[in-house]
């Protein structure tokens, strides 16, 4: 591991919270160089939500490879593209009566976010955006603006301006609805919040600590949108691709937002994808105004296209729930039978989080989980939130395996 502390940078940082030689992955675990098997409730913060090297979308890949089908193209029209984009449609966009045009973004899901922000702002016409509390959206610099957390929020990196941030659903606790105090705010020419050209928001915010926004939230929020004449973009880039247990995490609520961002779990197997779904009419770029080398990667289109697949039933969608239910009342049981770690459990889907108000705590259970083989992460503003974001497709006995560790690693620290 020397090597990595010679040469790397300091701003590593998962190699620090999981010390080991990583070597292989398969479905729901990770191996290190000794051969050791790590139960993966991380996924690549949501990357490998089908699993790690998919059998069907790891043949799809080689196949591509071996004709020589063509890997980068900028955004030249290729086969690769196109079938992503039929099946896309046919599949994602058509069954869910959803009517939106897509861009291809850079690779990174914070590339995705500064090209909605940009046409959002282009298309309205207007600077400001409306951010919410505890939002996690990249830390490019215009990502970072709608990005909450002190952290990442040094002076120096500047370029914060032209963001509103607006208190998040629970943020103000249970008895006030802040969708109320958002409208307010927005209706009122005496706020001192500028009309903004869009809000940005997570259905489940994931990096600010797993909090689930309500249904009659989402719905106020994407009606106050509407009725002010503000877009609404939805960053699917974490809780999209399945993990609230459908394709997209804002169709619980029945709300079409104008942009979507999605990323991470879109090219079903880690490699780098973003897109940016727009509403036709929103689409008023000009050819080239907002271009870069790597976009719709076609090496990630071939293994997309092919992860798109589980979605042609209801199946796998059936099978996120049940496993997402599992997962909520095994936490449950472990809130139950630990009241001395005080900690409060929420998610849907396959995205929980066990908060435990000690930072320290949560740190040592992670640690304590990683040396009984879990790779467990820790979210929100104070690292205290125990996220469980396992791959879809683990199987119950091995999420079940994998929990039981993880309480062995809470009776271990607070003995
Ligand atoms: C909701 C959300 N938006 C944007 C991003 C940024 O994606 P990337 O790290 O690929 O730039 C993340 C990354 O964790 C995210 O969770």
């Amino acid at each position: 591991m020397k090597i990595f502390q010679q040469m790397e940078s300091e701003v590593r940082s998962y190699s620090r919270a999981f010390p080991a030689l990583f070597a292989r992955a398969k479905g729901a675990s990770l191996y290190d160089a000794q051969g050791r098997e790590y139960i993966d409730f991380l996924s690549g913060a949501g990357t490998v939500n089908y699993g790690h090297n998919n059998e069907a979308m790891k043949a799809a890949l080689i196949a591509y490879l071996q004709a020589d089908g063509v890997v980068h193209s900028l955004d030249m029209a290729t086969e690769a593209k196109r079938n992503f984009l039929e099946k896309f449609s046919a599949v994602i966009l058509k069954p869910r009566g959803l009517d939106y045009k897509i861009q291809f973004s850079g690779p990174t899901g914070a590339n995705a976010v500064e090209a909605a922000l940009k046409l959002a702002r282009k298309a309205k016409g207007r600077a400001n955006v409306i951010a919410f509390t505890n939002g996690f959206h990249g830390l490019s610099s215009g990502a970072l603006s709608v990005t909450s957390n002190a952290f990442y929020r040094h002076e120096a990196f500047t370029n914060r301006l032209n963001v509103s941030f607006m208190p998040y659903d629970g943020y103000l606790g249970e008895a006030v609805n802040t969708a109320d105090y958002l409208r307010r705010f927005i209706e009122d020419t005496g706020s001192g919040v500028d009309l903004p050209a869009a809000m940005i928001l997570e259905t489940v915010q994931a990096d600010g600590g797993i909090n689930v926004a309500t249904v009659p939230w989402l719905r106020q929020v994407a009606h106050i949108c509407r009725e002010s004449d503000i877009l609404l973009i939805v960053d699917d880039i974490q809780a999209g691709n399945g993990r609230t247990g459908t394709f997209f995490s804002f169709e619980r609520a029945e709300i079409q937002p104008d942009i979507v961002a999605v990323s991470k779990s879109l090219s079903g197997i880690g490699l780098p994808l973003s897109i940016v779904l727009m509403r036709p009419e929103l689409d008023q770029w000009l050819p080239g105004e907002h271009t870069g080398t790597f976009r719709g990667n076609n090496l990630a289109l071939v293994t997309a296209a092919q992860a798109l697949s589980h979605w042609e039933t209801d199946e796998f969608s059936k099978a996120i729930r049940s496993k997402g239910e599992l997962l909520g009342k095994r936490l449950s049981e472990i809130q139950a039978r630990h009241p001395e770690i005080d900690a409060e459990v929420r998610g849907i889907g396959l995205i929980w989080g066990l908060e435990i108000p000690n930072p320290e705590l949560s740190g040592a259970i992670s640690r304590e989980a990683f040396d009984r083989g879990v790779i467990l992460e820790r979210c929100g503003a104070q690292e205290n939130v125990l996220k469980f974001l396992p791959p879809l497709i683990i199987s119950d006995e091995l999420l079940e395996d994998g929990l039981e560790r993880v309480e062995q690693s809470i009776q271990a620290v607070v003995r």
